[in-house]
């Protein structure tokens, strides 16, 4: 007769267990069927965010979002808008536009080609930030620019750079306090509560998709800007694109990063040296 001892594991599970298979499952369902990697994506952030959304759609539990993501395309792009975070802003951490330009501008103009990386762009704020002041210290016109999300969504506003007018009056503080020698106001054209960049801007920029947690190099780069994306990363997947970087910088090309990110403990570290602690500016060294 079968002890009491041999039920199968998992019959007096609490609540919150079972929870932690559902997530796993949903994130393997999302992996296998759409190719987007969430499984190393910080647990905390990602639990609270499938949380909060399967409250707001109204479901019992996640394995009923499971089965939606699954056959519901909609669906799926509704619950990746939510897992990725594209807050963003112009000129954002003004002080690190402020380093490149103190620290890195110089050596990028000892080169005749400049190849830029913005690595998770969001909707582009950043990307034309940093166009701006690369025009402004004469760099642009010899720059290429791209600018990459898994976003689509986010990228398609981004290649619009179309903005909120509203957002315009802090933006313009930030780029002087970035060290903007001109009047933010020369660089977009305002029309009935949104300002449309400036055409001039976009002439080297490419925006394109690559996914950071499975695609590859994107090659021979002389400054990779990846800044408050990592944050959302386990550090398996963060060592992963420290790699990605390192592969894809020249040797001397930088790398910057957010400001709560850090390469100091990555498998990646001996690779790059320490530029600006503040600014999260990195440069790589040759291969030991
Ligand atoms: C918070 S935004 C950062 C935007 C900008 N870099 C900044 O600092 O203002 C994070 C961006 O990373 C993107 N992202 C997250 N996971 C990604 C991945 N695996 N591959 C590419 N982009 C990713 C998100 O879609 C989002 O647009």
């Amino acid at each position: 007769m079968a002890e009491l001892s041999s039920r199968p594991p998992g019959v007096s599970m609490d609540a919150s267990a079972v929870a932690q298979i559902e997530l796993d499952l949903l994130l393997e369902a999302i992996f296998r069927r759409h190719g987007h990697d969430f499984r190393s994506y910080a647990r905390a952030s990602v639990e609270r965010r499938v949380a909060a959304f399967v409250a707001s759609k109204g479901y019992a539990r996640i394995s009923d979002l499971t089965a939606d993501v699954l056959h519901d395309e909609a669906r799926f792009a509704e619950l990746t808008q939510t897992l990725s975070i594209t807050v963003t802003e112009m000129f954002r951490d003004p002080y690190v536009f402020a380093a490149l330009r103190e620290a890195v501008f110089p050596v990028l103009r000892s080169w005749p080609r400049c190849r830029v990386w913005h690595a998770g762009c969001a909707t582009g704020e950043e990307v034309y930030s940093l166009a701006i002041l690369l025009h402004e210290a004469g760099l642009y016109d010899r720059s290429t620019i791209y600018a990459t999300d898994f976003n689509d969504a986010a990228l398609g506003v981004a290649r619009r750079g179309i903005y909120d007018a509203g957002r315009m009056r802090d933006y313009a503080q930030s780029y002087r306090e970035a060290g903007g020698a001109k009047t933010l106001g020369d660089y977009y054209l305002a029309n009935y509560g949104s300002v449309a960049m400036s055409g001039a801007l976009k002439q080297n920029l490419t925006f394109a998709s690559h996914n950071l947690a499975l695609d590859g190099v994107f090659g021979e780069m002389h400054l990779i800007v990846c800044r408050n994306v990592l944050i959302y990363f386990d550090r398996e997947l963060q060592d992963r694109v420290f790699s990605l970087f390192a592969d894809s910088l020249v040797r001397g090309g930088y790398l910057c990063l957010g400001s709560k990110e850090d390469l100091q403990f990555s498998s990646a570290a001996s690779r790059f040296e320490l530029v600006d602690r503040e600014a999260r500016i990195y440069r790589r060294v040759a291969d030991r």
